[in-house]
């Protein structure tokens, strides 16, 4: 982990972030990283579309993400954000039905370059999105992870919202079911 560093994703930063996505062929066919935010992919979705709408949450200052880097490189990120900002989780009609509070902050998706994965890039990411909410104050913190036992191996390219393995290094802890292989955890931060 020593060998990354990380830094928010800001207008500063955008390139290097446009650079992973375009090497990793827009993120499944070209999301780019939109499919949580409020408008999701819009009405009628387009990759350009999507570059342009994630570029317009950056310099609105809209977006929270940690970008991970092995030296200049960008290699991978983690989404985060209020549930203003990210409400559209997958699952969300389940999520719904027996949510009893909000939380402060929600870890959206977590992405790894297809040839730096399996090397520790998306721990430095959450732990750095963590570090991040601490220094803010804290607060409630949910993820939405696979979970990882009792299924046969996973190719990590469908962990869209990470492993559970992950979160529970950090004291993640399950709150409830919302799909066959998907929970919520929570974890709470004190400043
Ligand atoms: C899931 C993903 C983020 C993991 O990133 P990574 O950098 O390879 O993960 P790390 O090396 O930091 O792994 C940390 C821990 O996560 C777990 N993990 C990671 N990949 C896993 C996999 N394929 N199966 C089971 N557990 C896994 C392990 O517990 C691992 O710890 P260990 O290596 O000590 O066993 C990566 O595979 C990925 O980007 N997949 C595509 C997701 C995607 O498309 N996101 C965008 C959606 S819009």
């Amino acid at each position: 982990m020593d060998e990354y560093t990380t830094r928010l994703l800001t207008p500063e930063t955008w390139d290097d972030f446009a650079a992973l996505v375009e090497a990793n062929n827009g993120v499944w066919g070209g999301c780019w990283c939109m499919g949580f935010h409020p408008e999701g992919f819009g009405d009628s979705p387009s990759v350009s579309g999507n570059r342009a709408a994630k570029q317009a949450h950056v310099r609105a200052g809209t977006v929270h993400q940690m970008l991970v880097y092995a030296g200049e490189q960008c290699v991978g990120w983690c989404q985060f954000g209020s549930p203003v900002e990210l409400p559209n989780i997958k699952n969300k009609k389940v999520y719904e039905k027996d949510a009893t509070d909000l939380p402060d902050w929600r870890i959206g998706c977590i992405f790894t370059g297809s040839k730096h994965r399996g090397h520790g890039v998306a721990r430095a990411a959450v732990t750095a999105v963590l570090d991040e909410i601490r220094a803010g104050g804290g607060g409630v913190v949910e993820a939405y992870p696979e979970q990882v036992e009792e299924r046969g191996p996973q190719r990590g390219a469908f962990f869209h919202t990470g492993p559970e393995s992950l979160f529970e290094e950090f004291g993640f802890e399950r709150d409830r079911k919302i799909a066959k292989w998907r929970w919520v955890m929570r974890l709470t931060l004190t400043p």
